[in-house]
C-alpha cells in the first residue's frame, strides 16, 4: 500500500451518525432526504459527516464554509460526484458536469449567449408565452367560475417552449410536449436507478434501461435535427446560442468542438434550463395562491406599472419590485436545485476540520435557506425580506438558489427575468387559489425539488 494512503487522514474529527445507524435508516433517507438532512443538522450542527462504503461525506451548512468550498478555495473541489455522474448519463460532458480546461473554455464561449443584450428578447418571449397560456386557460373557463389545473405540467411545457425559442430556434417545429416527456422520463429513470426504490427486479431494470435508452435516442434526435437544419442553412430564426455552437463545430470559433461536445452542451441546457425554471414557477404560484393578500398587492403593482399596456417589456421589469421579491422568496423556500455536491481533490480545512482529498462535500440550499441564525422566522413566506428598503440582507452565502463562485448558474439572470416576466403576466390575467379539499402538495427531492403528483390549483380570470 502506498505510504500516502497509510498517512491519509480521515474526517474522524467530524461528528455525525454511524454507518450502522445510517444503514438502519436507509429506506427513510432515500424516501425523504430533506428530512434526513434537517434532522442531522439539528443534531450535529453546521458541519457533520459520516462514512459509507469507505466514502467520507461531509455536510456543510454555514455560509462561511460554503463560501470556502464554492468560491475561495473552489480550485480544490471538482464536480466528480455521484450526483453529477448520474446526470452525465443524460447530458454527457456539458457545462453542468465537466471540469477543468474543457469546462472553462466552453463556459467562456457560451457566456456570450447569456449577454444582457438578449434580455429584452427573453422578456418578450416569456411574456408572449405566458399570455398565450392565460388566453388558453380563459377559454377553458367561459363561465369564469374557475378551472382546476395541474400548474406544474403547464409550467414544464411553458419553460421548455421559452427555452426552445430563446436558445435553439424560433422556427422549431419540435414537439415541445414530447421533449418535456422524454427529458422528464430520463431524469426520473436516473433517480430511480440511483436510489433503487423499491428494490428493482432484473426484468424491471432491463425494461427501465431500455426505456431510458429510447428516451435518450429521441432527445438526441431532436438535437441532431437542430444541427442538420442549421448546417443546411435552413435555420431561419436560429438563435445566438445555436450559431455559437455550430461555429465551434465548424472551426469558426474558439474552442473548436466535436459534434458530440455540441450535443452535450445542447442537452445540458435543455436539462438545466427547463425543469429548474418550471419548478420555481410552480412553487411560486402555489405560494401566491396561498397568500391572496400578496397576490392582490402584486396585481396592484402590475396595474400601476403597466397601466393599459398590452404586454410587459424589459423596461418595466425593474419597477416590479414586489413580483421579483415574491420569486426570490419562493426560491428561498423551494430552491429547485436543493443539492450541490463537490469532491475535494486536495486536502482542505473546513470549519476547523481537516477534509482529506476524496471527501464528498454536500451543501443543501434548501437547508441553508432555513437556517434560523440567518433568516428570521425561516418557515414563513415573507417576500418583504428581499425588499432592500425594508429588510437587512442576509449574508450572500446563506442564499444559494443559483449556486455561487465560478460554477454559478450561467442562466441565473435569464431565469430571474423569465420567472418575473411569466409570473407578472400570469397574475395580471389570472387569479390563482388553492383547491378546496385538496391536500397540500408534497415535496419530492428528485433531480430538482418537484411537487409530487403535480401541483393542482384553481385558476380563473383575474377580472
Ligand atoms: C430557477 C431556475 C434555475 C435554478 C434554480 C438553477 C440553479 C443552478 C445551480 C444551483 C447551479 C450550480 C450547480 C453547482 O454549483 O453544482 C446551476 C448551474 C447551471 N445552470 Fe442553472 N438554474 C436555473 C436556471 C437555468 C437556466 C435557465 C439555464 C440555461 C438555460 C441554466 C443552466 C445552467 C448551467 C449550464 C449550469 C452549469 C454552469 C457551470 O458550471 O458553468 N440554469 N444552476
Amino acid at each position: 500500500m502506498p505510504v500516502q494512503a497509510l498517512l491519509r487522514r480521515s474526517v474522524a474529527s467530524v461528528r455525525g451518525p454511524s454507518s450502522f445507524e445510517l444503514l438502519t435508516k436507509l429506506h427513510r433517507i432515500k424516501e425523504a432526504p430533506l428530512e434526513f438532512l434537517a434532522e442531522y443538522t439539528r443534531d450535529y450542527g453546521d458541519l457533520w459527516g459520516f462514512t459509507v462504503g469507505g466514502q467520507e461525506v461531509v455536510f456543510v451548512n454555514h455560509p462561511d464554509v460554503v463560501r470556502r468550498v464554492l468560491l475561495d478555495n473552489a480550485r480544490s473541489y471538482s464536480k466528480d460526484t455521484f450526483q453529477y455522474r448520474q446526470l452525465a448519463r443524460i447530458t454527457g460532458d456539458g457545462l453542468l458536469t465537466s471540469d477543468g480546461e474543457v469546462w472553462f473554455s466552453h463556459r467562456r464561449l457560451l457566456q456570450n449567449a447569456f449577454h444582457p443584450k438578449h434580455y429584452a428578447e427573453l422578456v418578450s418571449i416569456a411574456s408572449e408565452e405566458a399570455h398565450a397560456l392565460s388566453l388558453h386557460l380563459h377559454s377553458a373557463d367561459p363561465r369564469k367560475s374557475g378551472v382546476i389545473v395541474d400548474i406544474h405540467s403547464r409550467m414544464l411545457r411553458l419553460a421548455m417552449r421559452i427555452l426552445e425559442r430563446m436558445f435553439f430556434s424560433e422556427d422549431s417545429s419540435g414537439e415541445v410536449s414530447q421533449l418535456v416527456e422524454d427529458t422528464e422520463a430520463a431524469l426520473d429513470y436516473i433517480v430511480q436507478s440511483a436510489l433503487q426504490i423499491p428494490p428493482l427486479s432484473l426484468w424491471t431494470q432491463l425494461r427501465g434501461s431500455r426505456g431510458f435508452k429510447h428516451r435518450l435516442r429521441r432527445i438526441d434526435c431532436f438535437v441532431h435535427c437542430l444541427m442538420r437544419q442549421h448546417q443546411k442553412g435552413n435555420a431561419r430564426g436560429a438563435t445566438k446560442l445555436l450559431d455559437l455552437l455550430m461555429a465551434a463545430l465548424e472551426g469558426r470559433a474558439e474552442p473548436a468542438m466535436s459534434e458530440h461536445q455540441v450535443r452535450d452542451e445542447i442537452v445540458t441546457l435543455i436539462i438545466a434550463g427547463h425543469e429548474t425554471v418550471a419548478t420555481a414557477l410552480s412553487w411560486t404560484l402555489y405560494l401566491v395562491a396561498q397568500h391572496s393578500d400578496i397576490q392582490e398587492a402584486m396585481r396592484a403593482e402590475l396595474s400601476q406599472v403597466l397601466g393599459a399596456a398590452p404586454s410587459l417589456t424589459l423596461e418595466e421589469l425593474p419597477r416590479l419590485k414586489l413580483t421579483r421579491s415574491v420569486v426570490e422568496e419562493a426560491l428561498r423556500l423551494f430552491p429547485p436545485a436543493w443539492l450541490i455536491t463537490r469532491r475535494a481533490i486536495r486536502e482542505d480545512v473546513l470549519g476547523g476540520h481537516i477534509i482529506p482529498a476524496g471527501t464528498l462535500v454536500v451543501i443543501s440550499p434548501y437547508i441553508l435557506h432555513r437556517h434560523a441564525a440567518f433568516w428570521r422566522e425561516p418557515e414563513r413566506f415573507d417576500p418583504m425580506r428581499f425588499d432592500p428598503l425594508h429588510a437587512k440582507t442576509p449574508p450572500r452565502f446563506a442564499y444559494l438558489p443559483f449556486g455561487a463562485g465560478p460554477r454559478l448558474c450561467i442562466g441565473h439572470q435569464f431565469a430571474m427575468l423569465e420567472s418575473v416576466a411569466v409570473l407578472a403576466t400570469l397574475v395580471r390575467h389570472l387569479r390563482f387559489s388553492l383547491v378546496p379539499g385538496y391536500p397540500r402538495p408534497r415535496m419530492q427531492a428528485r433531480v430538482t425539488l418537484q411537487p409530487h403528483g403535480g401541483l393542482w390549483l384553481q385558476v380563473q380570470p383575474a377580472q
